[in-house]
């Protein structure tokens, strides 16, 4: 189901927004850590000057039994009305992927801000969310890569999809919706909605004169914030390279791959914010999160 939202209106004060991914909360609780406190970024972070905390998914798996609790972790960082969150592939694990309704109700319910397919305005910037998902053609042929994805990736085993009942069935199924699991087949369906609804977005003309645009999604958007290449990545990565060549956008943040890297396609500063897993490897050529999070000021250079 898709719900048009109206957009976010964020205060500007200090002007300081950060973007992060894949908190992954449920992992570190399990060892009794915090996301933000394992990757010194409880003291790396201004988080008394934030005017927001845009969080690009993976929050937690199980969302309705973790959310709460990972919204009471951030708590402690940002107020929840600075707080803005949508879901990446890992917080509808143990759910279905049409769920996103009951996913802003537990964001509000939080105090926080729900944000798929949604924009958010800051001062004269909009940002533009969304999860994206991928069109699996990074390497172009899409049945190899849906081949791939359905054998590797968990997101097959753990996300269903809720099918329509029909009324005169609802007695057999004893009143509940049938619940089957995901295909890639619908993450590409997905991912063609979501991007046309991106690409919409950026078509209108931005409310303020000198505004930025800025695009924060849980899937990358080149293949150039993707490191090495191999016949997963397309399920990381669509290739938005007309959509970037295109469009003025200053920045676009994401996470999903756990590579937190920095490329610059044209004008667009790409930037993977991901916290990821506890004691996850990173490679050399990786950036510290704190580096990439925070969105430039107005005039600022990087
Ligand atoms: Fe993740």
């Amino acid at each position: 189901m898709t719900t048009t939202r109206t957009p976010i209106e964020i205060s500007r004060k200090t002007g300081k927004v950060a973007v992060l991914a894949d908190l992954h909360h449920d992992s570190y609780k399990k060892i009794g850590r915090g996301p933000f406190e394992s990757h010194g970024l409880d003291n790396s972070l201004p988080w008394a000057e934030l005017d927001a905390l845009i969080i690009a998914g993976d929050l937690a798996n199980a969302p309705f039994t973790n959310w709460p609790t990972a919204f009471a972790y951030l708590r402690c960082f940002v107020d929840p009305s600075r707080t803005i969150i949508f879901p990446g592939n890992h917080d509808y694990y143990a759910e279905y992927l049409n769920a996103d309704d009951e996913l802003e109700k537990l964001a509000i319910a939080a105090g926080g801000h729900f944000a798929q397919q949604r924009e958010v305005r800051h001062g004269d910037d909009r940002y533009i969310c969304t999860t994206l998902w991928t069109d699996l053609a990074l390497l172009g042929d899409v049945q190899i890569a849906m081949n791939v994805a359905h054998q590797h990736m968990n997101d097959y085993a753990q996300i269903s999809k809720l099918l329509a009942v029909d009324p005169l069935s609802r007695s057999e199924l004893l009143g509940r919706p049938q619940r089957v699991a995901i295909t890639p087949e619908d993450i590409l369906a997905l991912h063609k909605a979501q991007r046309r609804w991106l690409e919409d977005q950026l078509a209108k003309p931005h409310w303020a004169p000198n505004g930025r645009n800025f695009v924060i999604t849980h899937h990358g958007p080149h293949p150039d914030a993707a490191s090495q290449i191999d016949g997963l990545t397309p399920a990381f990565h669509p290739d938005l390279t007309p959509l970037l060549d295109r469009c003025r956008i200053h920045g676009w943040y994401f996470g999903h791959s756990h590579r937190r890297l920095a490329a610059q396609i044209g004008s667009t500063a790409v930037r993977n914010v991901s916290v990821g897993f506890p004691y996850e490897k990173h490679s050399p050529e990786e950036l510290p999160p704190e580096e990439l999070c925070l969105v430039p000021l107005p005039g600022a250079s990087g």
